[in-house]
């Protein structure tokens, strides 16, 4: 195999069998198509490559910069094809959370561009999110950057119906599996896959997987964003399911120890639902059905991602106090106050606020006199026990109320008697008139 552009080595990507006596499904064919094995790491470099390149003469021209709306792999890859051709890139986003891919992407020299938003993704929705604001900025005409606008490019899906969906066609002797399985991000991937294999099985059946509600897997949106996202198309799917972080952790450690195969946790909850799917209706399927799921990229970049979630299996004793382990009615009857009152229990209770949103977003506007934990940070400091006393009330704002109400839900747990969450979050008090300051 000779090339004369790393690009050239964009797809082709193996099918993989994955053992019956792993998966334990009776008549099913189960493989994993390896898009971590593209050359920079992901699913992501076939839309990166597709969308960028024929912008590139004229970005190259006029020495513009490549931009991306990407906290993850769309920007490694882009950071990559920028380099390749002399370009600068810069990765805005609201927040980076997996820091090993935020470390390489500055070793690969991109521009980092930490937004004080509200969530994770674009969400236009979201008319006066720095993010979205910045979006628009760069869509309008005349705008002096190569922006490859992965939540709305239609060449983000065509990458994957001129080239991921086919293989799996080629790979499967002209035929379309009976179920096809794909986590969701921009839903690029699953909607191009999908497309292909309808043709040649209109009976094809579509998974899509999210995460889990308040729920966070690298790479992909939750149950609650996935309506958001621009190429998002209900139709495309005969099911939405979601799956917890850890199922794609246990994913992760199947493939890896038992197959041989190094996924990272979208992998994994690829792999872990479908086995859940086919498990479900295992006597319904007809003999023999084929099933193919995808593994969107390597694992090496998660593993603080997995020390964070499950310690015990780097050697350390397992997370105590945890709110992955909440159910969704604790989450569901988590105290929480309105800001109106909440501003009346301040002035009255005093209670402790803490601020659980980024640095950015806190820096930029927050309530006066609050502290600013990061949420993940916060978590830490939970596993040790209550890092204050009971007799100190105790508000919790974020964003939009949902991750502050899972805090306050634990801390319930913990025994704390009196640990609110700001219905509504920081967006909420700020509608409602409620004084913020800033740094
Ligand atoms: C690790 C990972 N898995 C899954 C996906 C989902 O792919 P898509 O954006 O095509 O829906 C992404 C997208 O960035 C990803 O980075």
């Amino acid at each position: 195999m000779r090339y004369d552009s790393i690009t050239e080595a964009i797809g082709d990507t193996p099918l993989v069998r994955i053992d019956p006596s792993v998966h334990g499904l009776r008549n099913v064919d189960l493989y994993a198509k390896l898009e971590m094995l593209n050359p920079f790491g992901s699913v992501k470099d076939r839309a990166a490559w597709h969308m960028a390149r024929p912008g590139l003469p004229e970005a190259v021209r006029r020495g513009e910069t490549v931009v991306e709306l990407s906290s993850g792999n769309t920007a490694k890859a882009l950071a990559l094809i920028a380099g390749l051709h002399g370009l600068p890139f810069k990765s805005v986003t609201n927040r980076m959370r997996v820091p090993e891919i935020k470390d390489l992407l500055l070793l690969l020299g991109a521009e980092i561009e930490e937004l004080p938003g509200q969530s994770e993704c674009l969400d236009p929705m979201l008319t006066e999110d720095p993010l979205t604001l910045f979006h628009q900025e760069l869509t309008r005409p005349g705008s002096a950057h190569l922006h490859t606008d992965q939540y709305f490019n239609a060449r983000n899906t065509q990458a994957h119906a001129e080239g991921t969906g086919p293989e799996i066609v080629a790979d499967l002797q002209g035929r379309a599996p009976d179920w096809f399985v794909a986590c969701v991000g921009t839903a690029g991937s699953s909607t191009g896959v999908a497309a292909v294999l309808r043709e040649h099985n209109p009976d094809v059946r579509v998974v899509g997987l999210v995460a889990r509600k308040s729920e966070f897997i690298p790479g992909i949106r939750n149950i609650d964003e996935v309506h958001e996202v621009g190429l998002f198309d209900p139709g495309t799917y005969d099911t939405i399911e979601a799956v917890g972080t850890d199922e794609a952790i246990d994913g992760m450690l199947v493939l890896a120890r038992r197959c041989g195969i190094l996924a990272g946790p979208t992998g994994g909850a690829a792999y872990t639902g479908t086995v859940r799917q086919l498990r479900a209706v295992q006597e319904e399927l007809p003999e023999p059905t084929t099933a193919v799921f995808i593994v969107c990229d390597r694992g090496e970049s998660y593993t603080g991602y997995v020390r964070r979630h499950r310690p015990e299996l780097f050697d350390r004793p397992p997370v105590k106090n945890s709110v992955a382990t909440l159910t969704d009615t604790e989450v569901e009857s988590a105290p929480s106050i309105t800001p109106r009152a909440a501003r009346e229990w301040l002035a009255t209770a005093r209670p402790l606020v803490i601020d659980l949103r980024s640095p950015f977003a806190y820096a930029a506007l927050h309530i006066e006199g609050s502290l600013n934990i990061v949420d993940e940070l916060f978590g830490e400091l939970l596993r040790g026990g209550l890092p204050f006393g009971k007799r100190q009330p105790v508000l919790l704002a974020c964003p939009v109320g949902d991750q502050s109400a899972r805090y306050a839900a634990l801390l319930t747990r913990m025994g704390h008697p009196d640990a609110r969450s700001l219905a509504g979050g920081i967006i909420a008090w700020r509608d409602a008139g409620a004084p913020l300051v800033r740094d």
